[in-house]
């Protein structure tokens, strides 16, 4: 890294670090330190583990010192302390975790100062704060504490039916990051696959579709749901969408399930699109970066996957359980959003700004488009 590239990240930990920081100014301790919902940890143990972390990786791992907080590690560890169980334990509390991420901060620049930055580990950082403030979102817009103006969920206005499918032709997709630039271990090693054609939305489904998937029996018609998607319906009780109705009527489908989201798909004789056809589609589609989409995949590593830096950022999750989700939210940072990045959660979350893309195979030349 350069002399100037090191200026940079440090002026962009602090535009971070002051985002982070605005995020939550406008609440009160108690909101700051209650449990919002089982799987949301309080927003003051997002704080402690931000620092956390970043002391783990820039002044213990890059610059060899001892951590700060030692008696911390394991409680701000994400894999040691899940989330149900983070408001029973003594984390630290709001003054606490403020200092606390001050604390690191300056060790963290003293380390830049002498060592010089490190082009991964300090972008790992970077990018972890900016994660942990969606994540901090979500568990604000459960509890509806999010900030005035959020969320930004603008609608598009009418559809346009003339070009509301992008036709894709058959070809090979080079999926994945290259290595002249940061990614995570699990957007490599690039590599090629054949996709077959195939036709992607221009736009996000929206809050209006959705209505008529509610209003058209999207609930209660068997035949719309996986086996699996129909159990976790039944068992909980799902017989609408909540929030649909106060978003405005062109705007995405915002905090649906994978399993309510395979189901509209059905309804409309579409289906969700893989991975790679999301990602070979990316630069034509209207809309990306206002919810996540969920793809049809399931979250592996690539052919040839190394965990890198460590094995819990991406390789403990994988397998049939998690799918995987492109493109970004409106509180996704840029910065993080890219097109070969990739986010994964278990098919029943809701608390995710999430929402849906269709896809389908191409229609038979006899077929009315
Ligand atoms: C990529 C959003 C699924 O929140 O579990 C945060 C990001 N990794 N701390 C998550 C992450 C470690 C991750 N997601
Ligand atoms: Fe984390």
């Amino acid at each position: 890294m350069t002399v100037t590239d090191t200026a940079t990240l440090v002026e962009d930990l602090a535009a971070t670090r002051q985002r982070t920081l605005d995020l939550v100014a406008h609440l009160p301790t108690a909101d700051l330190e209650r449990q919002i919902a089982p799987i949301m940890s309080p927003l003051v143990w997002d704080l402690g583990h931000i620092a956390a972390y970043e002391d783990l990786w820039l002044a213990h791992r890059h610059a060899g010192l001892d951590l700060l907080r030692p008696d911390l590690a394991a409680l701000y560890d994400a894999f040691e302390t899940p989330r149900a169980v983070r408001g029973d334990l003594e984390i630290l509390g709001h003054a606490d975790a403020l200092e606390y991420l001050d604390a690191v901060r300056d060790r963290t620049l003293a380390a830049v100062e002498r060592r010089g930055a490190d082009p991964v580990l300090h972008e790992m950082v970077l990018r972890h704060e900016l994660q942990h403030t969606e994540t901090m979102r979500q568990a604000m817009a459960i509890a509806g504490l999010l900030p005035a103006g959020e969320p930004r969920l603008p609608g598009s206005g009418p559809a346009r039916p003339a070009d509301a499918w992008l036709s894709v032709p058959a070809g090979t997709h080079a999926l994945g990051a290259s290595d002249d630039r940061f990614a995570y271990d699990n957007e490599r090693p690039l590599h090629a696959v054949d996709v077959p054609a195939f036709s992607i939305a221009r736009r996000p489904v929206t809050n209006a579709t959705w209505l008529r998937f509610v209003e058209g029996g999207g609930y209660v018609r068997r035949e719309w749901w996986s086996a699996e998607g129909w159990a976790w319906k039944e068992e909980y009780d799902i017989t609408r969408h909540e929030g649909v109705a106060d978003g405005a009527a062109d705007a995405p489908v915002c905090h649906v399930s994978w399993f309510e989201a395979e189901a509209l798909a059905r309804w409309r004789g579409a289906r969700l699109p893989t991975e790679a056809e999301w990602e070979k589609a990316a630069g034509r589609l209207d809309g990306v970066g206002l919810v996540w989409e969920w793809t049809a995949s399931t979250f592996g590593g690539y052919p040839g996957f190394r965990p890198h830096p460590y094995r819990e950022y991406s390789e403990v999750f994988f397998g049939d359980r998690y799918r995987v989700l492109r493109g970004g939210s409106w509180a996704t940072a840029p910065r993080v959003a890219t097109t070969t990045f990739r986010n994964w959660d278990l098919p029943e979350r809701r608390q995710i700004f999430a929402g849906v893309r269709l896809a389908r195979d191409p229609l038979s030349p006899e077929e009315p488009s």
